[in-house]
């Protein structure tokens, strides 16, 4: 089977929707225990932490395109999937019930293709932000670097930003907590006792990042003051 017939066949598609989901969560993760040192009242660490990534060169450059890559395939396919199954059920169901009982089709599954769009969006603002914000200067062990710490905690002392983070965290949340047990359905790691633990550790960990994320704009917003 080649390439274009595997990636596009229903099951290809939604197996490339979870696997670039997945990597874009693994991101979020790692990302989140990074931010967690903008809690410290010392800025040293975490400037010392965005120094070090940016010191990356090459290496940060090919992560960054692999997500890049990885964003639009997802984004493109989430399009084509959300298409497709108009297409196949034109009528709205009132109730979603699968073979066995009721679906796990609810309110975040509809919703997908909204709460993507609307991250997608945040995403570009977010990095437009943060990544070429304001550039503020400091010195660690006698080196200029980028003070990015002091960009965040500017940024998240207007209410207003506070209240768009907050909001875009529990749409995250929403997202992953159906996105982490469909792509493992996707991925046919799937059974009698495996998809419940599936789906509530799926719903644990989009919990504990959206609340881990928007934990970090609130308390800047309350204890920070730059
Ligand atoms: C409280 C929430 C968040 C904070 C405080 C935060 C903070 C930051 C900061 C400071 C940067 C700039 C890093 C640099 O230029 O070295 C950044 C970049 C970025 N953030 Fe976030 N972030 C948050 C949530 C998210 C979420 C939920 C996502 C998506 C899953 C995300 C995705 C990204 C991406 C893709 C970059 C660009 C990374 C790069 O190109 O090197 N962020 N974030």
């Amino acid at each position: 089977m080649q390439f274009t017939q595997v990636f596009g066949s229903t099951i290809g598609k939604k197996l490339l929707l979870g696997v670039t989901g997945l990597s874009w969560a693994g991101f979020a993760i790692g990302h989140l225990v990074g931010n967690l040192q903008l809690l410290y009242t010392d800025p040293t660490p975490f400037n010392k932490y965005a120094h070090f990534l940016t010191s990356l060169g090459g290496l940060l450059y090919f992560v960054e395109s692999v997500l890049v890559l990885s964003l639009l395939l997802h984004f493109l396919y989430a399009i084509k999937v959300t298409l497709e199954n108009k297409k196949a059920r034109p009528d709205k169901y009132e109730v979603h019930r699968s073979a066995k009982g009721v679906s796990k089709r609810g309110f975040s599954t509809a919703s997908m293709i909204y709460t993507g769009l609307l991250l997608f969006i945040f995403l570009i603002i977010h990095i437009n932000n943060f990544k070429y914000g304001t550039f503020y200067t400091t010195m660690i062990d006698g080196k200029e670097v980028r003070d990015l710490y002091k960009t965040v905690y500017e940024y998240y002392s207007n209410p207003v930003n506070v209240f768009y983070y907050v909001a875009m965290m529990i749409l995250l949340g929403t997202h992953l907590s159906h996105g982490f047990w469909s792509a493992f359905q996707s991925l046919g790691i799937n059974g009698k006792r495996f998809t419940p633990f599936i789906y509530s550790a799926g719903t644990v960990v989009a919990v504990l990042l959206a609340v881990g994320f928007v934990f970090i704009p609130v308390y800047i917003y309350y204890m920070g003051g730059v």
